[in-house]
């Protein structure tokens, strides 16, 4: 290889460097960061005892509920008759089967689609009521028995990141 073919490569090779420098920035804003669109933080902090708060995420809402002391003592003790009390039959992390289906005793987490067909249940009275053919489920998202719904509701992945934040985490499949 002659000294001016030599110089030539050189100069390509920096070029190509220097090229490779200007164009990432822009190239990695294409491309999309699962970091940031399949796992989401909650703050958690500002809800109270009965209070609740519900996010979209992956197409689907979320709801959260802060249990007081008194819900959390029924769980333990249903007076309804449940469907799967146990949660054998249900769609939920291996951390939820548990009376509470949640991490933590005082914060339940669950998808808002009520198991029958779809629709959105709404959290009332310590419990969970799908307005299209009635089901009920207890404040664990236990279905009661006699209700259309197959199976308690479903929980997502999720975490503690603090005491006040969860973060919700899709499981790989
Ligand atoms: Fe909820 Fe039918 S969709 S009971």
């Amino acid at each position: 290889m002659d000294r001016r073919t030599l110089l030539t490569r050189i100069v390509k090779g920096f070029s190509l460097t220097g090229l490779a420098f200007v164009t990432y920035p822009f190239i990695k804003a294409w491309i999309p960061s699962f970091d940031n669109t399949i796992n989401m933080d909650i703050d958690i902090s500002d809800l109270k005892p009965g209070e609740n708060k519900v996010v979209h995420w992956l197409g689907r809402n979320i709801i959260m509920v802060k249990r007081d002391p008194a819900t959390v003592e029924e769980i333990t003790k249903p007076e309804v008759d449940l469907k799967d009390p146990d949660s054998l039959g249900s769609m939920q992390p291996e951390f939820a089967k548990n009376p509470f289906r949640s991490l933590r005793p005082d914060l339940f987490v669950a998808f808002t689609n009520c198991t029958h067909l779809g629709c959105e249940v709404a959290h009332q009275d310590d419990q969970f009521k799908c307005p299209c053919h009635q089901s009920d489920y207890d404040a664990a998202g236990r279905v009661l028995e006699g209700a259309a719904a197959p199976r308690n509701l479903d929980v997502p992945n999720y975490r503690y990141v603090s005491n006040q934040m969860i973060r919700l985490e899709k499981l790989d499949t």
